[in-house]
């Protein structure tokens, strides 16, 4: 399916929903879904520069998603240090800069290191950046800005704020993707989704594929973001519409 490069999303942030149902859908365990997410993550990657897109935010492990079960929570932090060691070379030479979003609190040295030793590695790559957040949560996202803006004594403004919040660098997503069929952002990326175009897909994350992603980048080009203003206000638009 050709989009026109300009209707394509510059940040997309995906929600990666539905491993856990994925794998019981095969009577294997919930991990296992989560090991086939990872491999659907490297694709997606791919697929997300090939499309032109800058920036992919992808949710991987959400501040309560502490409260699962202790050999669900070590699991995946596992699969994160082993997945990165293993994908860290491949990472460097599609041309992409990992950024971890989160709280480092409560990770363990092994899972700090591994995430800082990603990060210095992919630091001087350009052609995507891709933010994994890991132990995050808007809420937290925007308490930590607040404490932050409060320490400096700079007057509260949404720029003064919006530029001490985690993803400040990149930028907020123009399409934000959830799969797994629920309709909900579960502490993503809250303040950031302001004006962010929703899409809900029913696949689970682990079926995610080429297709599910065009299908959402082609009901992104078809919205009209008006951000408050009416359509005649909008550039290219004919003024007699008003
Ligand atoms: C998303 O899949 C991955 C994480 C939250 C870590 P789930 O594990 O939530 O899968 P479901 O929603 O139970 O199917
Ligand atoms: C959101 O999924 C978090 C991630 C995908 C990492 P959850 O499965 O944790 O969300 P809820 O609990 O259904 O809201
Ligand atoms: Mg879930």
């Amino acid at each position: 399916m050709a989009i026109a490069l300009e209707s394509v999303p510059r940040h997309i942030a995906i929600v990666m929903d539905g491993n856990g149902r994925w794998a019981s859908k095969r009577f294997l365990p919930r991990i296992a879904g989560h090991r086939q997410g990872v491999e659907v993550l490297k694709r997606v990657v791919r697929a997300c520069g090939v499309r032109g897109v800058s920036v992919l935010t992808v949710f991987a492990f959400s501040s309560e998603n502490w409260k699962r079960p202790v050999d669900e929570v070590s699991a995946l932090m596992d699969i994160l240090v082993v997945a990165l060691s293993r994908e860290l070379n491949q990472l460097k030479k599609e041309g992409v800069q990992l950024r971890f979003i989160g709280s480092r609190e409560g990770l363990s040295e092994r899972v700090k290191q591994s995430l800082k030793d990603a990060e210095l590695a992919t630091a001087e790559n350009h052609s995507l950046t891709l933010n994994v957040c890991f132990n995050y949560g808007g809420r937290w996202d925007i308490v930590n800005a607040a404490q932050a803006l409060s320490a400096s004594g700079e007057a509260i403004t949404e720029e003064s704020l919006a530029r001490r919040l985690s993803t400040f660098v990149t930028g907020d997503p123009d399409l934000i993707v959830r799969t797994g069929g629920e309709m909900r952002l579960s502490n993503f990326v809250l303040w950031q989704s302001a004006y962010s175009e929703l899409f809900f897909s029913e696949v689970l994350w682990p079926d995610f594929d080429e297709t599910t992603l065009d299908a959402a980048i082609q009901a992104y080009a078809s919205r009209e973001r008006r951000f408050g203003m009416t359509s005649a206000q909008l550039p290219g638009a004919r003024n007699e519409a008003t």
